[in-house]
């Protein structure tokens, strides 16, 4: 089945608390800290972009501020660099603040994820919209970014897209995992459609490896469904409760998408990605490859030494 009804909304929750990144996260949203110089809402706001999304809807607490003045333009700075002669920069940031249409919307209290969502209602009306999370941060080369793969798989099955990937099963516990529906095939191995849906699992009452991660594709019955969701998991209103209902009266797909996908909401994960990125980058590869080898060499050498005592 096609369908005419494009995908051009997207929603970034940003006001979560952040109490895996504390204290860094006390005055600023997690979602403004870079991975290398840049912001990783910067890179999710790329994604949405290079994926054909034209409006973008970031629900923030108290500490916004800093956001909407990253995606503003800023005269002040604009001016200061140029007389100094830095037309790179004044290009570099004049660019940041043409990316996108940009909304703003407050959600008053922390109330979970599902209730972040509820405050972009009136912003989507009644069309199919996408969420990105700045939790997951995906690189893709070889292929289109992650949303584009599920706004593609949207627009094949007409129905809401999850995107998933695999994990491992001692990490099924930490995210919403997928019921995939056996019975049912589709054409493209990557598109399963699915019978059921659960928040954090214990790993041998998960129902597959698949993990939600960051990314979907919901059509806008959703918002009925999280004015009425009863607190879930963690006392948080959750999507993922949501999503399961909407599978009472519609069809719902998960997608695994293509790339790979840091977990930056988590400590050891922002630090993977911070390496890499740095390692992809022309300016810093051959310091950060070499510090990198001097690092390994010492651990080495510490590890040796206390085999030895
Ligand atoms: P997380 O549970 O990963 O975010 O929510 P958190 O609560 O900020 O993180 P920790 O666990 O305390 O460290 C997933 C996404 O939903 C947003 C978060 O900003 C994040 O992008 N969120 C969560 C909201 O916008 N509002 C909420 O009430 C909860």
């Amino acid at each position: 089945m096609m369908i005419n009804k494009r995908v051009k909304k997207a929603v970034i929750p940003a006001a979560g608390l952040g109490t895996r990144f504390l204290p860094a996260t006390k005055a600023l949203p997690k979602e403004m800290l870079p991975i290398v110089d840049i912001p990783t809402i910067q890179y999710i706001i790329e994604e949405a972009v290079q994926s054909g999304i034209e409006e973008i809807l970031v629900i923030t607490n108290s500490n916004k501020h800093c956001m909407e003045n990253h995606f503003d333009k800023s005269y002040e700075l604009e001016e200061r660099l140029m007389n100094s002669g830095k037309t790179k920069e004044v290009k570099m940031i004049d660019e940041i603040a043409n990316l996108a249409n940009i909304y703003y919307v407050r959600q008053k209290e922390p109330k979970g994820l599902g209730h972040a969502i509820l405050c972009a209602k009136s912003f989507i009306g009644n069309e199919p919209f996408a969420i990105l999370l700045g939790d997951d941060v995906v690189v893709n080369k070889e292929s289109k970014p992650a949303l584009k793969q599920l706004i593609d798989a949207y627009q094949g099955v007409g129905a809401s897209v999850v995107g998933v990937q695999t994990v491992a099963e001692n990490q099924v516990h930490k995210y919403g995992i997928v019921e995939p529906d056996k019975r049912h095939k589709t054409k493209d191995e990557r598109l399963v459609k699915l019978s059921g849906m659960v928040e954090k699992p214990k790993a041998k009452e998960a129902p597959s490896n698949y993990a939600v991660l960051g990314r979907y594709v919901l059509t806008p019955e959703i918002f009925q469904l999280l004015e009425t969701q009863e607190i879930g998991a963690g006392g948080e209103i959750q999507l993922t409760d949501a999503i399961c209902r909407l599978l009472d009266t519609q069809a719902v797909y998960a997608y695994d998408f293509e790339g790979t996908r840091y977990d930056v909401g988590d400590k050891f994960g922002f630090i993977k990605a911070t390496i890499d990125f740095a390692l992809g980058r022309e300016d810093l590869k051959d310091d950060v490859g070499a510090y990198i080898q001097q690092v390994a060499q010492s651990c080495k050498a510490a590890t040796k030494e206390e085999k030895e005592v």
